[in-house]
């Protein structure tokens, strides 16, 4: 469904009236195209203290993105500003956060980013923990603030070395939808050698996405075969017609299953033999929408059932079978509402809250073990045919209510899926990604 507001406000009589109304002002948000892949402009590296990782090595690792380091704050109109904040070990180093963005927030261009290098909170130091933690705060805020397109994040940063994956996405365009966001980059997993081609770092890889013959599902795949891997699609048998014209536009295969059928990993796995899978991407996902006094079970069931259980069960068979190789990515995804919570939604919620307690509880192990991260991904209000159907008010109120003041396209949600699913995005695990423009829900 067309955002009419969103193309209303991008002419100049609709931009004239709404701003004198006092009406939010979103702005078209620059996503990825194959002729404009990156962001184009400069990037100001600026540094608030001691760089924990040195100042020069971040300065490599930036240029290695494709935009130009500025070299005069003064006079640049920077697309991107990385402010180094991982030596600030206390509050009153927190004014140099200040003085460095201060004088230099307004000129970020339209659809720029701002993106803050933090520390790893400590647990053992309340000093340090409360100047990182603030940084959070401070984040969340510039974020709020920010408008005409521009994101603000935060990533915790362990390892600069890890970081290149996440500082990649987060300064392109692929990031449009992704702010207020916290990240935190470890160590690498494994030993990865950075893939060949930036372009395509997929490539060579297996991918699975379940819920793929529609919506976000089948942006996902879409995505994940632009970045070069080799995409499995799976659905419901009775939406195989839909999932096999997805596949053959992907160059994909089609695995036309119930994934709440109790031996789908199983038959996951022998479909997936003798390769295996490296990117299994839990997409599918129900609501049955009441409130609870008028919920029966055979609303509660099966959204717990395909949102979680099968989910739980999939991820557990396709461990133990080793279907999931060394280096593999597990993204699940949840939703706002799962941390908001929602009128109508306590199943769905809980299904979706139970994915979030799955990623974190699990992602330690399961890189230790198997050498497999695990993610999740949070959509906020994502235009597909499940919010198409949302009446016409509380629609209006979804796609506003977020500092973008739009809601996200499934791409979004699929290009943040391509990040963690990459080789290169070892160093992020146990993350619960918000697609959401900031929604104010759960904030
Ligand atoms: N659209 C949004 O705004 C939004 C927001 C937050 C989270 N999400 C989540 O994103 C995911 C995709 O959402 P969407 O909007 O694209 O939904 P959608 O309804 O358009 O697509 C979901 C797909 O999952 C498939 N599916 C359902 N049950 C299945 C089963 N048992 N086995 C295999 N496939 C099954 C459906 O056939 C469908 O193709 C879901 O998990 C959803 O909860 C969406």
């Amino acid at each position: 469904m067309a955002d009419r507001y969103l193309n209303f406000t991008g002419t100049a009589p609709g931009r004239f009236l709404t701003r004198r109304l006092g009406l939010p002002q979103p702005s078209a948000l620059r996503r990825w195209t194959p002729e404009k892949p990156s962001l184009e402009g400069e990037l100001l590296h600026l540094t608030a203290g001691d760089s924990l990782h040195g100042s020069s090595s971040v300065r490599q690792l930036l240029t290695r993105t494709n935009l130009t380091l500025a070299t005069d704050a003064s006079t640049s109109r920077p697309v991107a500003v990385v402010l180094d904040a991982t030596g600030i070990s206390d509050t009153p180093g927190l004014a140099q956060v200040h003085a460095a963005l201060h004088p230099v927030v307004r000129s970020v261009a339209e659809n720029g980013r701002v993106v803050v290098l933090g520390a790893p909170v400590s647990p053992s130091d309340h000093h340090q923990a409360a100047a990182q933690q603030a940084l959070e705060g401070f984040v969340r805020s510039l974020g709020k603030e920010l408008g005409r397109g521009r994101t603000a994040t935060l990533v915790r940063v362990r390892s600069a070395g890890a970081a290149e994956s996440t500082l990649r996405f987060l300064l392109s365009p692929r990031s449009a939808y992704v702010s207020g966001q916290v990240i935190e980059v470890g160590e690498a997993s494994e030993p990865e050698q950075p893939p060949v081609d930036w372009d395509r770092p997929l490539a060579g890889r297996t991918a699975l996405v379940t819920g793929a013959a529609r919506g976000i599902g089948e942006a996902v795949a879409s995505v994940l075969a632009r970045d070069g891997a080799r995409v499995v699609v799976l659905d419901v048998p009775s939406a195989q017609g839909d999932l096999v014209r997805v596949a053959d536009r992907i160059g994909g295969t089609a695995l036309p299953l119930d994934i709440t059928a109790d031996d789908a990993g199983e038959r996951i796995a022998s479909a997936l033999a003798p390769g295996g899978l490296d990117i299994l991407v839990h997409n599918a996902g129900i609501t049955r929408d009441r409130k609870l006094a008028n919920m029966a079970a055979d609303r509660w069931d099966p959204v717990l059932d395909v949102n979680l259980t099968s989910v739980l069960r999939t991820t557990d068979a396709l461990l133990k079978s080793g279907t999931l190789n060394r280096g593999g990515r597990v993204v699940a995804t949840a939703s706002i509402a799962g941390i908001a919570g929602n009128v109508g939604q306590t199943n769905y919620a809980a299904s979706k809250a139970g994915i979030i307690g799955l990623v974190r509880s699990l992602a330690p192990g399961a890189l230790a073990e198997y050498g497999v991260t695990v993610n999740a991904v949070a959509p906020g209000f994502i235009e597909t045919k499940m919010t198409a159907a949302v009446p016409l008010f509380i629609r209006e109120a979804g796609r506003r209510m977020n500092s973008l003041a739009q809601g996200g396209l499934p791409v979004d949600v699929a290009e943040t899926t391509a990040w963690l699913a990459a080789g290169a995005s070892g160093g992020v695990n146990g993350q619960v990604i918000r697609v959401c423009g900031q929604s104010l829900l759960g904030s």
